[in-house]
């Protein structure tokens, strides 16, 4: 009898955290349409001057994006994520297109992420020398040219021009101090030179510079790129002189690409809980990228891991004792909280497997189940939500959510990141979150699309377009 009471007791604690954690994630279209809004005065405070906001909007130096008149055999490298990619593009020139990609892709050794500059690059080097190398001696279609490389560094960076700038901060898992405040182009360069790989950076670019380089080669109408990977972000195209804080001549397009890093966005408005607060507090950069640690796949699946630590701590939930593993911060990844999510079977078989292998709790009951699966779907609808009044925010910013001239412009916004990719359940709430937010006539004139590969491919772009052979 006593037992049964007990039991009774821990499930009404686990209960009563649960409804409180989904109360303070709320996030109705009233708060949504906050957030934009407040996203679109941030970003104009952002573009008045130099460290007026928390939103950086830097300035990529990119004033003219692919025409699909590009042409030559190019490479990439795309750093900033757990994995890092090195690529060969050929461009077939007008009317040609793509006419082939080839890619490696290996993961970061972790203790790169948080080493020292001359190991991360070194380690990078080597990749691309290795990568090279496995080219025939003749395989270069101009020979006697030196080969050139875009370059996507997916950090904040204080461009100084197309193909230099200095890191403004790490983010995301990588933390190395002596890299910061300097020329990552340089860095790169040195290292290339260490191994000895004669390559020229001709372009250097965060990725939603890419994805939008990559989106614009195939479609006219793109006008901003979003990232929901493992951190997030957004670029777009800015008018050159609607950017008070830009000395240089007025470009000829009229237009200048923005990286917001809007990662760091930050408002009243944000549905944050105490679990957001603890995640910050314990990360590598606290106070810093809190829109990105409520949203991004880096953090998702650890705030499901705080949360269920919680309910185990203080109702029992998994028994008597707390799971060990439990308590290991980012052993739950989003992939593995994406999988529990989208588990279909009546007996929720598939989070069963994950609780059991990555957790190691045993025979968890269907019921224990269903609030697993309840917590990832409030933690992945909250940043799905938010992430659409972010795209919101862009667009209200370019007057694109009203009528022009009686009609409505058409936008094409380019996607890309695992998040986006893989989690089915947080792109399509993120999508009939930004319908909801346009209305019903606005929104037919919204087209989202993916980006495949799109940073590394537009990075490739962007040194073709720099070419110090044009
Ligand atoms: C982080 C970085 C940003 C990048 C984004 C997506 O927010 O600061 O530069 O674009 O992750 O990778």
């Amino acid at each position: 009898m006593e037992k049964k009471a007990a039991a009774m007791g821990a499930a009404a604690r686990v209960s009563g955290i649960v409804r409180e954690f989904q109360k303070k994630c709320d996030s109705p279209i009233g708060k949504l349409h906050n957030v934009a809004d407040s996203m679109a005065v941030e970003m104009r405070v952002g573009l008045a001057s130099e460290g007026g906001s928390m939103l950086k909007m830097l300035i990529s130096y990119v004033d003219n994006l692919p025409t699909g008149e590009e042409e030559g055999l190019f490479y990439a490298l795309d750093l900033g994520g757990t994995n890092f990619r090195v690529l060969r593009v050929h461009l077939g020139g007008k009317g040609k297109g793509l006419i082939k990609t080839e890619f490696d892709e290996v993961s970061i050794p972790p203790h790169c992420m948080t080493s020292s500059s001359h190991e991360l690059f070194d380690f990078i080097a080597a990749e691309l020398a290795r990568f090279v190398a496995t080219e025939g001696e003749n395989s270069h279609p101009f020979p006697g040219r030196q080969r050139e490389l875009g370059f996507t560094f997916s950090f904040p960076v204080r461009q100084t021009s197309i193909s230099s700038g200095t890191l403004i901060k790490w983010t995301k898992g990588f933390s190395i101090e002596d890299a910061v405040g300097e020329d990552v182009v340089g860095e790169l360069n040195k290292a290339m030179e260490r191994v000895g790989l004669h390559m020229r950076v001709t372009a250097l670019v965060n990725d939603t510079i890419g994805t939008l380089a990559g989106g614009r080669y195939y479609n006219p109408d793109v006008v901003a790129a979003v990232i929901l990977g493992t951190g997030m972000n957004a670029a777009y195209v800015e008018r050159a002189n609607a950017i008070p804080k830009w000395q240089g001549p007025l470009p000829r397009s009229g237009d200048m690409v923005i990286n917001m890093e809007w990662g760091n966005f930050r408002s009243s408005d944000l549905p944050l809980t105490e679990y957001d607060n603890d995640l910050d507090v314990a990360s590598l950069n606290p106070g810093e990228q809190i829109f990105e640690k409520m949203i991004s796949g880096m953090y998702l699946g650890e705030i499901l891991r705080r949360v269920l630590l919680k309910i185990a701590e203080e109702a029992e939930f998994f028994g008597d004792s707390v799971p060990e593993k439990l308590k290991i911060p980012f052993i739950l990844r989003t992939p593995h909280m994406s999988a529990m999510h989208h588990d279909t079977s009546s007996n929720l078989k598939d989070v069963a497997s994950k609780l059991r292998d990555i957790l190691e709790i045993n025979n968890t009951s269907l019921t224990m189940r269903k609030v697993v699966v309840e917590l990832c779907d409030t933690i992945a609808t909250r940043g799905a939500r938010l992430s659409a009044a972010g795209i919101y925010g862009i667009l209200k910013k370019l007057g694109r959510d009203t009528r022009k001239d009686g009609e409505y412009q058409k936008s094409v916004i380019a996607l890309d990141g695992g998040l986006f990719e893989h989690y089915e359940k947080f792109r399509q709430s993120m999508e009939s979150t930004l319908k909801e937010l346009l209305g019903e006539e606005a929104s037919d004139s919204v087209v989202i699309t993916h980006s495949n590969d799109g940073s590394g491919i537009g990075a490739a772009l962007l040194a073709a377009s720099h070419s110090q052979y044009l």
